[in-house]
């Protein structure tokens, strides 16, 4: 849905696991986001092999409060305050140039490739997946990760992925409004809970998601605070992007 709302504008820059920097980097930032610390030595090789493309999400020069979101962002993780430099010479199986320039990345997100679902769910085989977004603590609810599905859209409708529709799972309002786990989430890392938690699943649909399939105990997810393993349902939605 076209909110008439001006986001604030993102680059997308490919993750290049090759270099220790920005292999330590999505670590610390799948461990700030709390799911899938463990499967980043897993991604290396997917993205090495083509079949998923991570993307660091860096503001733009010109998005409005640049300066006051950095530093928002590196007073919360002072581990993340130093530059990575854009060294990634590929995309997937295309080749790349990369700048060599800095950046300070606050988020990242992936496109990947999941031929068996697309069957599974009759999605057409031009189907990509949106996965692994994360859009730092310190400065959600600013616009970005807005900002962020309506460039991976069009990132994932060009060349080298030509998709016509973009998939993604993602947690269902029961689950992310489990009182232990908004516990987990907001009280137990200090962090004050918004007047609202808007779910993923809402945030999703107004951004034109429909839901196809639920699935049930899909995944599981350990609560760090009590150490409780969790079986996590998920809803599977998608979208045409062109
Ligand atoms: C889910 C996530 C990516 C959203 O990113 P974000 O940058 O916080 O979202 P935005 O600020 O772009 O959202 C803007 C919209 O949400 C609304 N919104 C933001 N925070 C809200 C809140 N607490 N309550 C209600 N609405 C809220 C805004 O009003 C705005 O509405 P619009 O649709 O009219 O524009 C981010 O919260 C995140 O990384 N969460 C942790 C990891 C995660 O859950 N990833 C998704 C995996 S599927």
């Amino acid at each position: 849905m076209d909110t008439g709302k001006a986001y604030p504008p993102v680059e997308l820059i490919p993750w290049d696991p090759t270099d220790e920097q920005q292999f330590q980097r999505l670590y610390d930032q799948r461990v700030a986001c709390m799911w899938d610390d463990d499967l980043v030595a897993e991604w290396k090789g997917k993205m090495l092999g083509g079949q998923k493309v991570v993307y660091w999400i860096v503001l733009a020069e010109d998005a409005p409060g640049r300066d006051r979101l950095l530093t928002d962002h590196v007073q919360r993780f002072p581990q993340e305050r130093d530059a990575l430099s854009d060294t990634a010479a590929r995309i997937g199986q295309a080749e790349r140039t990369p700048t060599m320039a800095p950046f300070l990345p606050i988020g990242h997100v992936a496109i990947e490739d999941f031929p068996e679902r697309n069957v599974q769910f009759s999605l057409p085989a031009t189907t990509y997946w949106v996965k692994s977004l994360y859009i730092s603590w310190a400065v959600q609810a600013s616009g970005l990760g807005r900002s962020v599905m309506a460039q991976l859209e069009r990132v994932a409708a060009a060349p080298p992925f030509h998709a016509t529709f973009v998939a993604l799972d993602t947690i269902p309002p029961a689950f992310q409004l489990r009182e232990d786990v908004v516990a987990a989430f907001y009280d137990a890392r200090g962090v004050p809970r918004p007047p609202e938690i808007r779910t993923n699943e809402e945030w999703y649909l107004r951004q034109g998601y429909a839901v196809v399939a639920r699935g049930d105990a899909v995944y599981h997810w350990v609560n760090p605070v009590t150490g409780e393993r969790l079986a996590v349902s998920l809803v599977f939605m998608a979208k045409a992007v062109v």
